[in-house]
């Protein structure tokens, strides 16, 4: 059901919204306190949005309509909701009470629970040093080893939480295949005291593969000791028979279940390498606060349900008011990896053309997302934010209290965030370009030649989410929240948010591209182009 085509009452307002001043509708009453809302630690404003009353509580009334309680009971419930692949989609039950995982799980939360013990038990030992390298020495550094969603949780939290390191290990993320990311890493390695997790639901990441394959031949040749893999590495994963013929010691393979999305993971044993720099402690708070978020999810009315208001409004600026983007721009250096994590969490969950069902869709899902800290955005992209004609909601982040003692700092920081968010709905008319010019005392040329030049669209609508400062509970409860947001979204635009096809072709061409490059002469599907690119690479030469 394409719901802006058939409901007409959307149709007519969307018309409206398209020609109407965001900032003019703060002339209705208490709008910032109607369109605000608290959950999880975390504060919304969507105020900004451009939005009415009327207009959202016609798609909340849509949204019951879509039967979406159902789907949230079913997603908590276990049910097979990623249909091609037949599983169910349960990260939620990793952040759950222990009663909770033996409801929804039966005998597997038993694996479950011995699992979180394992990962408990294993930040203690080192710490304490009772588990240390081949040498005997105390392990100074873990290196985890893996892409995509076995990188990128482990990725945000590292920065997100680096006020919390508290276990004096210094943790690194190796993702990208690039010998560059490689040879970075081993720079500053001490091979008698790195840990290595290696990190992969499937263990044939191409990528992840190799970098372990490089990292293992430097340990082998440093320590001189084919016992270095059984002793110093863990890996996680769901291939326990790779693993194992990797040469990991089984008792230090920890699972991953097929319940668990890899962009979903972080919860799981893959938040290893995380909770090995911030300890189990600050480990248990991530989760707690993620937990937190969940109750609010399934217990909130939608009227009052932050993922579901997130999720409807970035629906009514994608499919109603057509904008392309969402900016995801954390006013916050520790939550710098943010955009990238839902870069993946958002587009390959949504980013998607066929419905569950095998219908193509008639209209769009998930927008482009993009962004980086702030303030460094306002000196990169934000001048096609405030000039072009392209509308790019954006969504702010920012804690009230910063995790440095530099207070100036911060209260600049936070200038910015709200004033950016205010500019972006403001924007500015050529009268008041002109009066500017004209209050500094330009001539009349210089205002005829220039204030066209100095005007802003405004009407950017955006999202202020706040929290009291960045800990653990908050991370764990922003993650959750673009969690169930994304989860909304991919129901009401009836795809499967938890497959990803999409990579399948880019990985089969790269076998393809790997054999020609390596002078085989077998069928293949390359273009002209690329076979030509291909032969620079051979020869070395780019002028061929
Ligand atoms: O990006 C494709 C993908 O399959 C992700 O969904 C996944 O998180 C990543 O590759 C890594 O996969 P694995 O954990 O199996 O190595």
């Amino acid at each position: 059901m394409d719901f802006f085509t058939e409901i007409s009452t959307i149709k007519q307002a969307v018309v409206c919204a398209k020609n109407r001043s965001i900032l003019n509708l703060f002339d209705a009453p208490n709008r910032v306190e109607y369109f605000s809302l608290s959950a999880a630690d975390l504060y919304l404003d969507y105020s900004k949005q451009n939005i009415t009353k009327a207009e959202l509580n016609h798609l909340v009334e849509w949204a019951k309509g879509c039967e979406l309680s159902h789907h949230i009971n079913a997603m908590f419930s276990g049910d097979k909701i990623n249909n091609t692949e037949q599983r169910a989609v349960l990260h939620t039950v990793l952040r759950a009470p222990s009663s909770v995982k033996h409801q929804v799980l039966g005998k597997e939360a038993v694996e479950v629970e011995q699992t979180e013990q394992h990962m408990a038990q294993i930040v203690d030992d080192i710490c304490q040093g009772k588990l240390t390298g081949l040498t005997g020495e105390k392990f100074t550094d873990v290196l985890a080893i893996g892409i995509g969603g076995s990188y990128y949780g482990i990725k945000v939290g590292l920065s997100a939480l680096h006020p919390y390191h508290s276990t004096g290990l210094k943790v690194h993320v190796l993702a990208n295949v690039d010998g560059a990311a490689v040879t970075e890493k081993l720079e500053n390695l001490n091979a008698a005291t790195t840990l290595v997790v290696i990190i992969s639901k499937t263990f044939t990441t191409q990528e992840t593969l190799l970098n372990a394959k490089a990292i293992k031949t430097w340990m082998l040749a440093e320590l001189n000791d084919n016992n270095a893999i059984a002793k110093q590495w863990y890996a996680v994963s769901s291939n326990v028979e790779q693993a194992q013929s990797f040469g990991l010691n089984a008792a230090n393979i920890l699972p991953m279940w097929d319940w668990v999305g890899g962009r979903f993971s972080l919860w799981s044993a893959v938040g290893l390498p995380l909770a090995l720099a911030i300890g189990n402690k600050h480990f248990t708070e991530l989760k707690a606060g993620a937990y937190a978020m969940d109750l609010h999810f399934k217990t909130a009315s939608f009227e009052q349900n932050m993922p579901v208001l997130m999720a409807l409004i970035g629906m009514w600026n994608r499919n109603a008011l057509n904008y392309q983007s969402l900016a995801v721009l954390p006013y916050d250096h520790a939550l710098r990896a943010l955009p990238g994590y839902l870069q993946q969490t958002d587009m390959e969950s949504n980013g998607k053309s066929v419905s569950k069902q095998g219908e193509k869709l008639n209209w769009l899902t998930a927008p482009v997302v993009f962004g980086q800290e702030g303030t460094n955005g306002q000196h990169a992209f934000m001048q096609l934010m405030h000039q072009s004609d392209e509308i790019i909601p954006t969504d702010f982040i920012v804690a009230l209290q910063g995790t440095s003692k530099l207070d100036e700092h911060h209260k600049v920081l936070v200038a910015n965030c709200f004033a950016q968010s205010e500019a972006l709905m403001q924007g500015k008319s050529l009268a008041q370009a002109q009066d500017e010019l004209i209050a500094k005392g330009a001539s009349k040329e210089e205002v005829s030649r220039l204030a066209v030049h100095k005007t802003m669209k405004g009407n950017t609508p955006s999202n202020t989410i706040l929290m009291q400062s960045l800990t653990p509970n908050c991370l764990g409860a922003i993650l959750a929240l673009y969690e169930h947001k994304i989860f909304v979204q991919g129901t009401l635009w009836q795809v499967n948010s938890y497959d990803q096809w999409g990579v399948e072709l880019g990985k089969q061409l790269s076998e393809q591209v790997l054999a020609l490059m390596s002078g085989s002469s077998a069928n293949h599907q390359m273009s002209p182009s690329s076979v030509k690119l291909i032969e620079a690479f051979i020869q070395k030469q780019t002028t061929i």
